[in-house]
């Protein structure tokens, strides 16, 4: 329907943060699935003090402008410090996390809550990747890279030979 005020259409923003360490197939697929439901998705790497991470942040946004820069609405950047500073800086309705089974719920809506509570504004939407993603985690692609085991199917091909490259030196 027509807006019949003469108010600017508001963009309707989303961040979709996390460590990407690496980007997998399963980001990618809660990416575009967010990137259908909001006008502008910021992709945003984050730092998980309780991770040491493989790859730089630089890297990582690499990895994602080559896998994802090109969807429809959709932008790569990292943040520092607050996720909920992020937000609201770029004035986003609502965060974006992917829920790959039961297991992940509880840290999630911890972390969920927690970013209210920090900031009563910041709403966190939960989508669920295709279940072909449901077991692919970051961490385990990192362990079977070091290991030697075949991870072509679990990520974008240029992050499958950049991890290779790095965790076998
Ligand atoms: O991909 P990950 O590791 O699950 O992403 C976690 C991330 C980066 C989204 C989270 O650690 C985060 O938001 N870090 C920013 C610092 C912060 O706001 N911490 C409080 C969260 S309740």
């Amino acid at each position: 329907m027509p807006s019949t005020t003469n108010k600017p259409a508001r963009l309707r923003t989303a961040v979709c943060p996390g460590s990407f360490d690496p980007v997998t197939n399963g980001h990618v697929d809660v990416i575009e699935r967010a990137s259908r439901l909001f006008d502008r998705l910021i992709v945003a790497v984050g730092r998980n003090t309780a991770k040491a991470p493989v790859f730089t942040v630089e890297e990582r946004l690499e990895h994602l402008r080559c896998t994802v820069g090109d969807l429809p609405g959709v932008e790569v950047t990292a943040f520092a410090g607050l996720l909920t500073d992020a937000v609201r800086q770029f004035g986003a309705l609502a965060v974006v996390r992917g829920l790959r089974a039961v297991s992940d719920f509880e840290w999630e809506f911890q972390m969920a809550l927690m970013n209210r509570e920090l900031d009563p504004g910041c709403e966190t939407v939960f989508l669920m990747p295709s279940a072909r993603f449901s077991f692919v985690s970051s961490t385990m692609i990192r362990e079977i890279a070091r290991l030697r085991g075949d991870i072509s199917a679990f990520v974008p091909e240029p992050v499958a030979s950049a991890l290779l490259e790095r965790v076998r030196g």
